[in-house]
């Protein structure tokens, strides 16, 4: 069916799947037979605590989630895991180690200095975060409560394309825009967390995926509602969750399932990237902005010389139909993000405007 939806490129919240949508739409006003909407639903109710079970088996399935790893369904953004993860873990030697590699590993590395000593282990900003830096120039601290990055730069459009190497001390990662988009093997990471917005439901859920060893030992003043062991504990419903984000990410799921999985979504999202990265890499007027081998699958970054063109691009693809192009102001240009959900269609429209805006500016 036609709903004359347009091509979305938004960073976060962004598309969805139209059959995920479709299904939503369904089961509004009456979920399967319960006589109300997921919305309206008690979150103690054995309705919901079937849609909250079977999603967060279904992730576990997705992700190849371990035995010993809780998976936590929370709200407050990923913003509120730049708090949360030292709150929580830097008590083992009061110190930790960051990898400055965009916008959002900086605001979490600034807030974990109200914690603890930090030491920046890489930091690629004398490059306008342009580049990821190679295991070797990470300065490891083999005394670091752990060691934290931030696995794509949503605003920078740059990826980190190996998992880093840190010995014994527990990795870290901000997964928000790139989760869900390949498998990864979770046995090496300590806490992976997401803001669901990009790759998995509707903004207000943050999933956190982490060793329940590492729960425990939070500091003192740790907020009850921040503190992982009272969530694990109480299996992410010690207050009310994010119910409605729940029940979409359950969808989300049973349609990633049908694409193959997250090794379905590997084989598609670098062939989606690199057809936009070869476009701009044979045009006149675009460059990326991303360095060759740090370059993003998810958020494709691009700019022309000018400002005024850049602008000229932006409002000539609305036109035809494609949304949210601006690029974020730290970096310029354009962004184009391109997570799960965005058809290849929307790949290929978008890579044929690009050549014929080179051909006729
Ligand atoms: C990589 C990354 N981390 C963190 C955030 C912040 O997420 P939230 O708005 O859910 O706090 C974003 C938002 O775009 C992001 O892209």
């Amino acid at each position: 069916m036609d709903y004359d939806r347009i091509f979305n490129f938004s960073a976060g919240p962004s598309t969805l799947p139209v059959s995920v949508l479709e299904s939503a739409r369904d089961d509004l006003l009456n979920y399967k037979g319960s006589g109300m909407s997921v919305m309206e639903m008690s979150h103690r109710s054995s309705v919901f605590d079937a849609i909250f079970q079977d999603t967060k088996a279904k992730l576990r399935k997705a992700l190849n989630v371990p035995e010993g790893y809780a998976i936590l369904f929370l709200q407050g953004g990923a913003s509120s895991q730049f708090s949360m993860v030292p709150l929580n873990l830097i008590s083992a030697t009061g110190k930790a180690d960051y990898a400055v590699t965009g916008n959002f590993a900086n605001l979490a590395c600034k807030e974990a200095q109200k914690y603890g000593q930090i030491h920046i282990a890489a930091s690629s900003a004398d490059q306008n975060h342009s580049y990821i830096p190679t295991q070797e120039q990470l300065q490891l601290d083999p005394e670091a409560s752990y060691f934290y990055y931030c696995a794509n730069n949503t605003i920078y459009g740059t990826e980190w394309s190996y998992v880093p190497e840190t010995g014994k001390v527990p990795l870290v990662c901000d997964m928000s825009s790139d989760i869900l988009s390949r498998p990864i093997d979770v046995s090496k990471y300590g806490v992976i967390f997401a803001g669901a917005q990009k790759n998995m439901a509707p903004a207000g859920l943050t999933v956190v995926i982490m060793r329940e060893d590492l729960a425990g030992h939070e500091l003192p003043y740790t907020p009850l509602m921040m503190n992982y062991q009272t969530m694990i504990a109480k299996d992410s419903m010690y207050n009310t969750p994010p119910c409605w984000c729940i029940y979409m990410l359950g969808l989300v799921l049973d349609w990633l399932e049908t694409q193959g999985g997250v090794a379905g979504m590997e084989r598609i999202k670098h062939k989606k990237a690199q057809m936009l990265y070869d476009v701009i890499d044979n045009s006149r007027l675009f460059t990326a902005a991303a360095q060759k081998g740090s370059r993003s699958d998810m958020n494709v970054t691009f700019r022309t010389a000018s400002p005024e063109l850049d602008a000229k691009f932006v409002k000539e693809a609305t036109a035809a139909g494609m949304s949210n192009l601006k690029g974020h102001r730290n970096v310029g240009g354009m962004r184009a993000s391109i997570y799960n959900a965005m058809p290849m269609e929307g790949i290929e429209t978008l890579a044929a405007f690009i050549e014929a805006f080179d051909r006729a500016n």
